[in-house]
């Protein structure tokens, strides 16, 4: 028999000081302003009431409810984590970051063509920018947000686990409320996009985060960042913005911290209960190590619930290491082959549409392609 090691494989992670040669390092541009909070998602929706259903089910607590608008929270502190808008599309429209005190807004203005957002656009009062990412897509700059105070939440399992070690819970039992996994908060987004150097530049520049981990192809250049807040000595997510480069500009997936895991299995069951589309999970990601479970809302739009992430405070280096499908996660349900790029015409000729306009080499997609075939697990 093979050694467990060779067939189950976690791809080992290097300090950015002991970089190897030929692993290119990701550019840290020097920052225009530092964001403390993703604070929330805009969507645009022709029909609002399939997302609100999902949204109540996913476990978004919903603040108004209109025939033109959906306005969201989480049981935290945040006024709005989601707003949808009744319009002529299913899309993604962009985040809204939430700004330092000391960030001056009127930079982005002066330096990158922003403009000042009407105060009535804004659901949780202040001021703020939106500007465009080099894919086009509009990032809010935000101040001053009003907060709110927290929704009750039940007690956390999680202190009163028992282990093989210590057994803290002795005459109760573990009997969780069958509901909704009640999103405290709005954690990460992940963006797909063609030109990943650029958009990671864009990214880092604009707010001032801080690349946690990096992967990189064959050739040693990177491909995938997550980044995490600069709190300075506050411990940070280990991501909060996922920049991948692939084959698409595209809104890949939101995630949403529940309270424990045990929220996350009863959420699961509770969507499940009601019709919703399940994606992916429960399993626990590798790099952020949080435990997930992925859904999808009604138009087909991934959102993930996860808990028990990895927090970094600033002083902690940036890590590499070599992007690999099967080091998307530590253990768990296997990744669904949708996750990848579907092997057909219509893909084919939208990679020949790139090669032509230049917008990435075939070298470059054979080495991505390499990275994602290689079996993930001895039985996929
Ligand atoms: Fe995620």
């Amino acid at each position: 028999m093979k050694g467990l090691a060779t067939v189950l494989r976690q791809p080992e992670s290097i300090p950015e000081s002991r970089l190897p040669a030929d692993v290119q390092r990701l550019a840290r541009p020097r920052a225009l302003g530092r964001a403390v909070e993703l604070t929330f998602l805009r969507w645009e929706k022709r029909r609002l009431a399939p997302t609100e259903r999902f949204w109540r089910d996913f476990g978004f607590h919903l603040v108004s409810v209109t025939p033109q608008r959906l306005l969201a929270r989480g049981a935290g502190t945040a006024a709005c984590v989601a707003i949808a808008q009744a319009g002529g599309e299913d899309r993604f429209v962009g985040p809204a970051f939430l700004m330092a005190g000391d960030t001056d807004l009127n930079r982005y203005v002066e330096q990158m063509g922003a403009r000042w957002l009407p105060l009535d656009e804004l659901p949780a009062g202040g001021r703020g920018v939106e500007l465009f990412d080099p894919s086009g897509r509009s990032v809010w700059l935000l101040q001053d947000q009003r907060r709110v105070e927290p929704l009750p939440l039940r007690e956390a399992v999680t202190p009163t686990s028992n282990t093989a070690r210590e057994t803290p819970r002795v005459n109760r039992t573990v009997r969780t409320p069958i509901e909704p996994a009640r999103v405290v908060r709005l954690g990460h987004l992940v963006l797909q996009t063609v030109d990943f150097a650029r958009m990671a530049e864009w990214y880092l520049r604009v707010l001032g985060l801080i690349p946690t981990d990096v992967q990189y192809l064959a050739d040693g250049s990177p491909v995938l960042a997550f980044c995490r807040l600069d709190l300075g000595d506050q411990p940070a997510d280990h991501h909060t913005l996922v920049i991948v480069g692939g084959i698409e500009e595209k809104y890949e997936h939101s995630a949403y911290e529940v309270l424990d895991l045990d929220a996350l299995g009863q959420g699961q069951q509770v969507l499940r209960a009601q019709g919703h589309r399940h994606m992916w999970g429960i399993g626990r990601h590798l790099l952020g190590s949080q435990l997930f479970d992925y859904w999808f809302d009604p138009d087909g739009f991934e959102h993930e619930h996860y808990t028990d992430g990895d927090v970094f405070t600033a002083d902690i280096e940036t890590a590499y290491s070599p992007l690999e499908f099967g080091g998307i996660w530590a253990w768990g349900d296997d990744a669904p082959a949708s996750m990848k790029p579907q092997k057909n015409l219509r893909t084919l000729l939208h990679l020949l549409k790139l090669v032509r306009r230049k917008a990435i080499t075939p070298q470059r997609l054979k080495l991505m392609s390499a990275a994602l075939d290689a079996p993930a697990r001895p039985w996929l």
